[in-house]
């Protein structure tokens, strides 16, 4: 049996996942910056990556009961995210690879969380990616994943975590707001919030603003929590309908850490029921940040011939800033 490594970097998380050649997960490890006050700091979340990575790339050989020199090949997330970030996990893929010669695969991060809904059964869906920096309506058409709409202003979960942050939650903000929402006494009295949808956009920075005055003037917090969540995913789910309208595709698949948000997965379900739309959610293990969608899509790229061979390792580099809709779908 032959083995691929995937390796996750782009931002809070430090992912290792040991895959077989059929696309079988075998192990999926991770570990994640966090805070109990404040927000991420890159360079620190850098130092915090360096730290963990030897540790983790062993528990991942280790649970999935290989040997390294028995891997084919590395695929890592060489894009989008925070520079710092992606530059560890680079060096740390290249060394790996090096020490073993074996070639290196560049995964882009938010194609992976789309494509390993395939792994849970999505074949043409329209994807509702909402994570901490992306918040995106994405679905295959002519040889390219289309942003169909997108947040204008913040990513969903960062304008959560800026939320829970002012607060004084710490980071990640959205299980924390999630709970407070799920305590509030008030849920039949919606707290009047801006609901700013045009088209298939989003955006939120006005909804923020909003929440900071009704925090300094003392509103309750679980109140907040509950409207927000309802506000939010609203705008979220009525942008991904439209989508669906518009494509005529006949799946939803939820990808991102934000589709953790068991609120957000009940409304996105009952459109769905309503549309006659199937609803495809993976598991929480491969909606948060995690290398088994990168081992899952590089292992894809590999076989299509899309890895960089040793010798040409000087080609491989990040590219923080590079987009969902600039990547070329060979290997489908
Ligand atoms: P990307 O690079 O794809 O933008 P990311 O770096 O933001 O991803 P993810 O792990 O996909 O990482 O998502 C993290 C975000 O998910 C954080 O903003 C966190 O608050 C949010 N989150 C996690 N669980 C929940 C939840 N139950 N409800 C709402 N938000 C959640
Ligand atoms: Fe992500």
């Amino acid at each position: 049996m032959k083995y691929i490594l995937g390796i996750e970097t782009t931002a809070h998380t430090f992912g290792v996942a040991v895959l077989d050649f059929e696309g079988e997960i075998l192990s999926n490890v991770r570990d994640m910056y966090t805070t109990e006050e404040g927000g991420m700091i890159p360079l620190e979340v850098r130092k915090h990556h360096k730290k963990v990575a030897g540790e983790l790339f062993e528990k991942a050989l280790s649970q999935a009961e290989i040997k390294e020199d028995q891997l084919e090949a590395i695929a890592f997330s060489n894009a989008p995210g925070l520079a710092p970030c992606l530059l560890e996990g680079m060096e740390f893929a290249k060394e790996t690879a090096k020490g073993l010669s074996i070639p290196l695969v560049m995964v882009n991060h938010c194609v992976a969380h789309l494509d390993i809904g395939e792994s849970v059964g999505a074949n043409d869906p329209v994807m509702l990616y909402a994570s901490g920096a992306n918040t995106q309506i994405i679905a295959y058409e002519a040889g390219k994943y289309r942003v169909f709409g997108e947040t204008l202003d913040l990513g969903v979960g960062n304008f959560i975590d800026t939320v829970a942050r002012y607060m004084g939650l710490g980071f990640p903000g959205g299980p924390k707001i999630q709970t407070l929402a799920e305590e509030c006494e008030h849920k039949d009295e919606l707290i009047e919030l801006p609901y700013s949808i045009k088209g298939m956009d989003v955006a939120f920075s006005g909804l923020q603003t909003k929440i900071k005055n009704l925090l300094d003037k003392g509103v309750n917090k679980k109140d907040i929590c509950y409207s927000m969540q309802e506000v939010v995913f609203g705008m979220l789910v009525e942008a991904a309908e439209r989508a669906l309208a518009h494509t005529g595709k006949k799946e939803l698949l939820l990808g991102g850490g934000v589709a953790c948000n068991s609120r957000l997965q009940e409304m996105c379900k009952i459109m769905c029921e309503e549309r006659g739309v199937k609803y495809f959610c993976p598991p929480r293990p491969l909606l948060v940040d995690n290398a088994g969608m990168i081992g899952y899509l590089g292992l894809k790229m590999y076989k299509a011939g899309l890895s960089v061979p040793v010798e040409e390792m000087g080609d491989v580099d990040i590219a923080p800033r590079e987009r969902t809709d600039d990547v070329e779908i060979t290997w489908k």
